[in-house]
C-alpha cells in the first residue's frame, strides 16, 4: 500500500503513478483502510515548513509500520525545497516502529503555499507539472529497482531542522483565514477538512480550532475561491492538480 496525504492532489497523483508502476494500491491517509499499517510500502507526503504535515507525523506516531517486502520508501512533493522532511519522517517512524526508511525521493510540483507563492499564471503552473513527469518516471524506476539511499533533490543541510517546529507552529494559526462575501454556504470546505477544523454557522465557515494542518485544501478547493489566508492569496490564485480529483 502506497500511503499518501494530499490536499491539492500533487501527492495523490504521484502515489497513483507509483502504485500503478509497482502494482500496489494508493491509499489516502484519511481513508480508514489506511489503518492497516503493516501493508504500507511507501509514504508520499507534501513538504510543510521544511518538515512534514502534522497529519503525517501523527500517522507515523500512532501506527506501527512493519517492513512488508523488506523495503520502505518516503517521497516528498515540494515547491521550492523539501528541506529536512526526510529527517522528520524517519525520526518519527524510528521512534514508533523501530525501523527506518530505505530510500527517500522527491518531486518538484506547484507550491501550494500561496500566501507566498504565486500560482495565478496557468501556463507557468502547467510547465511545472510537465517538468514533474520525467521526475516521477525516474523515481518510479528507482522504486522498482528497490534502490537504497537519499535521492531527494534540493534538500537543505541539517541546520534547517531548527526551523520546522516553530515556523510550522506559527503557520498553522487559523485566525488568518478570511471568508469573502462570494461564499454560498455550500459546506464543501467543512466536509473536506481532514481534521474537522471548520463548521458552517449561519451559512459561513467558522474555524473552530486555533491551529489546523494548514493544508490549504479549503482555500484551493472552494468553488467560489471565497476562502483567503492573509492579504496575498487572492492574487496568487487557486490550484488543484489537473490529473486527479481532490
Ligand atoms: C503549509 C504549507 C507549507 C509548505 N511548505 C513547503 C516547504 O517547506 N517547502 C516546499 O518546497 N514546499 C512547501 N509547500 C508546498 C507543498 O509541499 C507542495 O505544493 C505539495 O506538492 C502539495 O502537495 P498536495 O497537492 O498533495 O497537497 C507547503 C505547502 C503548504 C500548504
Ligand atoms: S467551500 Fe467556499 S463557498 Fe462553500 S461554504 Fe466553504 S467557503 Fe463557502
Ligand atoms: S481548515 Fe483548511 S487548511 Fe486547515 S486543515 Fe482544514 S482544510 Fe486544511
Amino acid at each position: 500500500m502506497i500511503l499518501y496525504f494530499s490536499a491539492t492532489g500533487n501527492c495523490k497523483y504521484v502515489a497513483q503513478q507509483i502504485a500503478l508502476a509497482v502494482n500496489d494500491d494508493a491509499v489516502s491517509i484519511l481513508d480508514t483502510a489506511a489503518s492497516d499499517a503493516s501493508a504500507v510500502t511507501g509514504i508520499i507526503s507534501p513538504a510543510y515548513a521544511w518538515g512534514i504535515p502534522s497529519i503525517v507525523e501523527n500517522y507515523l506516531k500512532c501506527n506501527k509500520i512493519s517492513k512488508k517486502n523488506n523495503y520502505l520508501f518516503f517521497a516528498a512533493t515540494y515547491g521550492t525545497s523539501p528541506g529536512q522532511s526526510h529527517y522528520f519522517a524517519n525520526k518519527t517512524l524510528k521512534n514508533t516502529s523501530g525501523i527506518e526508511f530505505d530510500a527517500y525521493y522527491s518531486v518538484k510540483m506547484p507550491d501550494t503555499w500561496t500566501p507566498v507563492f504565486n500560482l495565478s499564471d496557468k501556463n507557468k503552473v502547467a510547465a511545472i507539472n510537465a517538468d514533474a513527469e520525467p521526475e516521477i518516471k525516474t523515481i518510479l524506476a528507482m522504486i522498482r529497482e528497490r534502490r537504497r539511499g537519499n535521492y531527494m533533490a534540493h534538500r537543505l543541510p541539517a541546520i534547517a531542522r531548527i526551523v520546522y517546529r516553530p515556523y510550522y507552529h506559527h503557520m498553522r494559526q487559523t485566525k488568518k483565514f478570511i471568508v469573502r462575501d462570494t461564499c454560498t454556504g455550500c459546506g464543501l470546505c467543512a466536509l473536506k477538512c481532514p481534521i474537522q477544523a471548520i463548521e458552517i454557522r449561519k451559512n459561513r465557515p467558522v474555524w473552530i480550532k486555533d491551529r489546523c494542518v494548514m493544508c490549504l485544501g479549503c482555500l484551493h478547493r472552494c468553488p467560489e475561491f471565497a476562502i483567503q489566508y492573509g492579504s496575498c492569496t487572492q492574487k496568487h490564485g487557486q490550484y488543484r492538480n489537473p490529473h486527479v480529483s481532490v
